[in-house]
């Protein structure tokens, strides 16, 4: 069992519940040679704080004495290792040294026989330079080896890898077609020569292509993906766990991995490390080091080095941050740069994932920034559900501070007397000023000096927009004469909010007959939406969107058919989400697919009766295949809270 607990777009911090424990991911195993322990997995258990390894069952079985011990007293009692124990199978021996002489039937009941927590298939390797026809074929063989693999499992998890070489359409089909097989993990296999050459580019199609396919619930590990180097940019394409064996592999050839990439002891210059295995050490000293000393001293290091990198992700994932880590992440290498590009090609599946507002503001690292989901999201929306209140358009520049209506508020307040809506150019294309203080707009922190990829992108996106949907525009700084026009830019910024966050035809809804605002006498800031004397929105102070409440809830749902903003429930459900108990997965029967994380949503029963309105925390493809788990966090009471 598989539960998400934190979530940032794809990443997500998970509890994942084996024989041996409850193992909370992203997790790297360490790869244990049961020939070669450098670091035993007892040191691996206690000093690192690893709670999860990976061995290789086909070794194990191929030396007698290995085989003849793991079947007398169990793969934990051999190993001495208390937590959570994976098993290969093989395949990567054939991926290295050609055929392998077993059957995954052996195979499987092997690893089974041995006490293995998580048993893996004897799938196919498909190798990048496969023709499509060969890795077809092979993917035949290892779907046909997956369910043999569920049949014989028992009580052992078990591990049904997604192949596919290069080819998406591929991996999506693999990853497709083991949805409904009683697999427990999904390793993507066959990358280990993609990250050896540094091919990051068509590891991010390969990652995605198969992250379409599979199944939300399940753990998704990246094989052989272990350098500290790539963790970030894994997690954020929704990878949940890994494996090193380079930590140890490495330092049998003297090379140190760094967050930077891996350098070899002999081309550095100082060690300046002060991770535990090198605190003190000169760079000198470890050369001098007796071989094995200095190897386990070595792999020490690599371990800290992965240990360090990950407790970062995590902290970047519960902060809701983990573009801004994997971009920073990403500029350590130019191949990873690449990657990084190429993820925004994958704008629509991320943005699916991608909360519409967080808490804190959301940093610029760079032109590789304006690929994040969130800048295309409010392209899209300002395009499809934004109505000028004027036909006239005045340009300012982004110049002070934010938002811009209250650093420029005489400028503008000049331009709407005219007859002109201000439009700024920012960094994420043109803002109208009734938008900007919604998120991200406001909650963002760009650098003064922008670059010319930035300021072209923004330019040309405004002149589309001010063609698309104005008949004149001027600068600004032209306006000098005081106009007459009167106007309130609180209810511009109401019903404009309103259109962005739940469309046109809901705020048609929204916005009926008497409508009264109410401004926070501190901040100056709209709190309350008032129609007809029914309170039906709030706006939060916070990212400047609205809070919607059953009073507005119930004009939506009688405006906009179903399943618009809806998550219906069951019959069983109902008394208690009434109540204000949040909605679990297992009650939710329809959700709109339009639904982002974070996003208000409509709570019905089966007649589409509001009974509840709250927020989004898992999307509706989430919702349905989780098992567990909170999908809609309900708002009790009177819906004035977050
Ligand atoms: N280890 C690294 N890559 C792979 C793979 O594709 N399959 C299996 N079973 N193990 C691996
Ligand atoms: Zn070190």
């Amino acid at each position: 069992m598989f539960e998400v607990v934190k979530r940032d777009g794809l990443a997500r911090i998970g509890k994942f519940q084996t024989r041996s424990g409850v193992l909370e991911t992203p997790a790297l195993l360490p790869v244990v040679n049961p020939k070669i322990c450098t670091v035993s997995p007892r040191e691996l258990y206690e000093e690192f704080g690893f709670r999860a390894i990976i061995t290789n069952s086909y070794i194990i079985k191929n030396n007698p004495e290995l085989k003849a011990k793991a079947q007398e007293v169990g793969l934990h009692e051999m190993l001495d290792f208390p937590g959570v124990i994976m098993t290969d199978s093989g395949t990567f021996q054939s991926h290295m040294y050609g055929e392998v002489e077993v059957t995954n039937e052996e195979m499987v009941g092997f690893q089974k026989n041995i006490g293995t927590d998580i048993g893996t298939v004897l799938d196919i390797f498909t190798e990048p330079y496969w023709t499509k026809e060969q890795t077809a074929d092979s993917i035949e063989i290892t779907l046909e080896r997956t369910k043999e693999a569920c049949d014989m499992k028992g009580d052992m998890m078990i591990n049904g890898v997604i192949q596919g070489s290069v080819y998406q359409d591929l991996r999506e089909y693999c990853a497709r077609s083991m949805a409904p097989m009683d697999v427990d993990v999904h390793p993507i296999g066959g990358v280990v020569p993609l990250m050896e050459q540094y091919r990051y580019l068509e590891l991010v199609d390969v990652v995605i292509s198969s992250k379409r396919g599979l199944n939300p619930n399940r753990p998704v590990h990246l094989f052989g993906a272990g350098h500290p180097m790539v963790l970030a940019l894994a997690v954020l394409m929704g990878c949940d766990l890994f494996d090193s064996a380079s930590y140890a592999k490495f330092a049998r050839d003297d090379r140190m991995m760094f967050i930077d990439g891996t350098y070899r002891l002999q081309d550095m210059q100082s060690l300046d490390c002060n991770c535990p295995a090198c605190r003190g050490l000169t760079l000198e000293a470890l050369r001098k080091m007796e071989k094995k000393e200095k190897e386990r001293t070595i792999a020490k290091h690599n371990l800290y080095q992965i240990t360090n990198e990950l407790a970062l992700v995590k902290r970047y994932v519960r902060e809701g941050r983990l573009w801004e880590l994997a971009e920073m992440r990403c500029r350590s290498h130019p191949a990873l740069l690449d990657a990084l590009r190429r993820l925004e090609e994958h704008w629509d599946f991320m943005e699916r994932y991608d909360p519409i507002s967080r808490d804190g503001a959301m940093f610029y690292t760079g032109a590789e920034t304006r690929g994040r989901p969130v800048f295309g999201r409010y392209i899209s929306r300002l395009w499809d559900r934004y109505i000028p209140a004027t036909d006239k358009a005045a340009l300012f520049y982004d110049e002070d501070s934010k938002p811009y209506s209250r650093a420029m508020a005489a400028d503008f307040n000049r331009a709407r007397k005219a007859g002109y809506t201000p439009v700024v150019v920012s960094p994420f294309g043109p803002v109208p000023a009734e938008l900007d203080e919604l998120y991200p707009i406001a909650q963002s922190v760009f650098p003064k000096i922008l670059d010319s990829d930035t300021l072209i992108e923004s330019e040309s996106l405004t002149v589309n927009f001010l063609e698309h949907k104005f008949t004149e525009t001027i600068n600004g700084s032209d306006i000098t004469d005081d106009g007459t026009e009167v106007y309130d830019p609180d209810m511009i910024r109401a019903k404009a909010v309103s259109r962005y966050q739940f469309g046109i035809d809901a705020t048609d809804a929204l916005f009926r007959g008497k409508i009264e605002l109410v401004i926070s006498k501190n901040t100056g800031k709209i709190r309350n939406v008032i129609s007809d004397g029914e309170h039906i929105l709030s706006m939060r102070a916070g990212d400047g969107l609205y809070t919607l409440r059953k009073e507005g809830a119930d004009r939506i749902v009688s405006a906009v058919p179903a399943p618009f903003m809806r998550v219906r429930v069951s019959d069983d459900a109902v008394p208690f989400v009434s109540e204000g108990k949040n909605v679990f997965c297992q009650f939710v029967t329809e959700c709109d697919k339009e639904l982002r994380p974070m996003e208000e949503a409509i709570v019905t029963d089966g007649n589409d009766k509001v009974i509840a309105t709250g927020r989004m925390i898992l999307v509706a493809e989430e919702i349905s295949s989780f098992k567990k788990g909170v999908a809609v966090k309900v708002r009790s009471g009177a819906g004035d809270e977050t």
